[in-house]
């Protein structure tokens, strides 16, 4: 990504493809069925789409629309519009370099997992001590977290990324048929129903300011937002390609692909966990349990297990390149570095920092705040802290610095904007009004 040669997508679609690349990943296929387990099922699924459709639309269309009209990665866009408010640039960068180790070190887990199917263990996986002796050993989580980061820093060096990435969307429908057939399997094994009710009937009595805090920082995790990626992709967009349509477009595709998720996992937890609820708050290890049980019981678990795991370590991937990506190219375009020393350094730079995450299983075991490990804590400062707080300064430049009109007149560029008066009392209101209550109501009951 360089300033001068700044290329563009070809059209609407590459735009889509390479966004909802950044956007499907982890996130959807290992984050969102965690919280939504966690946080009550159903009611955790209606915040989330509601959160989506206003405010995730709203800070979508306002971050694209910003890459855009500067032509800046997420570091450098907010300076070149003021220089007072190049600060959020900072902070934006600031979160994805916290991302990245411990985005390696599930990617890692992925690894691991797709090489046992591949190899025929399978039995092995749907063992319940598979897991959590897989993070006893900081050896075994070492090599798989290097070789997910060297992949990705690969992928950038040779500058490939947008091969991989059309590759990886050519084989997405291919794990959405999938999820779809193991969702469709998990649903009906004995028990499951309970399980189907309680991820989409929301019961209020599950309520929780912790729930809504994580509801939203999933929103901003899984469409890539408040971090400056979408600024970066905004910024390839041509000019006479329709933004709204196209927001719309990889919002859709990345809700769905988490609703999928979480269709093959929570109500697998209801049937395989004969009525324990607790099993419902196992949190970053769900997945990871629980699919390959399901696999082991559909049979043919070889075949199944390699197939989804891989397909997952590419959605993953895709996802990961966008992270360092957006690392690497605001470096580069502020203080004019070379790339590939960058890359290189941001790729080492990543590897040491998914050291302590992993620590954080085995050796370091002891170093826990509120039951949180340290990749809990990075995860936890990330996306319930810094990314509401920079959603929260991008509403307030966009609402007050620059003003809404100027993201108006680049939205209108391409078409008109159909759902403008719910961009603005979103970005002016309702979500700084919205962020600022969460954030202390959560505060408050961390410490009361
Ligand atoms: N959105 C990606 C996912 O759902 C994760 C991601 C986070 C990507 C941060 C870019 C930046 O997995």
């Amino acid at each position: 990504m360089n300033n001068k040669k700044r290329s563009t997508f070809s059209g609407g679609f590459g735009f889509v493809l390479a966004a909802a690349g950044s956007a499907v990943g982890l996130g959807n296929i290992w984050r969102f069925p965690y919280l939504a387990a966690k946080y009550g099922g159903g009611i955790f699924l209606l915040f989330y789409i509601l959160l989506v459709v206003t405010f995730g639309f709203s800070l979508m269309i306002a971050e694209n629309a910003i890459g855009r009209k500067t032509g800046k990665s997420g570091l450098c866009a907010f300076r070149e519009l003021s220089k007072k408010w190049g600060f959020i640039g900072i902070i934006a960068t600031l979160i994805p370099m916290i991302i990245q180790p411990y985005y390696n070190v599930i990617g890692g887990w992925v690894i691991e997992y797709a090489t046992k199917y591949v190899t025929g263990n399978h039995q092995l996986l749907a063992q319940d001590n598979f897991f959590t002796d897989m993070l006893a050993s900081p050896q075994r989580l070492l090599i798989y977290q290097f070789i997910f980061s060297a992949i990705t820093t690969f992928v950038i060096l040779r500058g490939v990324q947008k091969g991989v990435e059309k590759f990886s969307t050519i084989l997405m429908p291919v794990l959405i048929v999938l999820a779809i057939i193991v969702a469709v399997y998990s649903i009906t094994l004995p028990g499951a129903m309970m399980g189907v009710k309680y991820f989409f009937v929301p019961d209020f009595s599950n309520f929780s300011i912790q729930g809504v805090l994580a509801a939203m920082g999933q929103m901003f995790y899984s469409l890539s937002l408040a971090m400056g990626i979408m600024i970066a992709y905004g910024s390839y967009l041509p000019k006479d390609s329709n933004l709204e349509k196209n927001v719309g477009r990889i919002e859709l595709f990345d809700t769905a692909i988490a609703i999928l998720a979480g269709l093959m996992i929570v109500p697998a937890v209801f049937a395989f966990s004969g009525g324990d609820q607790s099993a419902l708050g196992k949190g970053p290890s769900l997945m990871f349990v629980t699919l390959p049980k399901v696999f082991e019981s559909m049979g043919m678990a070889t075949v199944i297990g390699s197939v989804f795991f891989i397909l997952v370590l590419l959605a993953a991937l895709t996802s990961s390149i966008s992270i360092m990506e957006a690392i690497v190219s605001s470096l580069c375009d502020r203080f004019g570095w070379d790339r590939n020393k960058t890359t290189i350094c941001a790729g080492i730079g990543s590897f040491l920092f998914g050291i302590p995450p992993i620590l954080g299983y085995n050796v370091w075991d002891k170093a826990t705040l509120g039951g949180m490990t340290i990749l809990d804590m990075m995860d936890f400062a990330t996306n319930s802290i810094l990314m509401p707080i920079c959603a929260l300064l991008t509403c307030i430049f966009v609402a007050y610095v620059i003003g809404v009109n100027s993201i108006h007149d680049e939205v209108r560029i391409s078409s008109a904007f159909k759902r403008q008066k719910l961009f603005d009392i979103m970005i002016k209101y309702v979500a700084p009004v919205f962020i600022v209550a969460i954030l202390i109501s959560s505060i408050l009951e961390a410490l009361g």
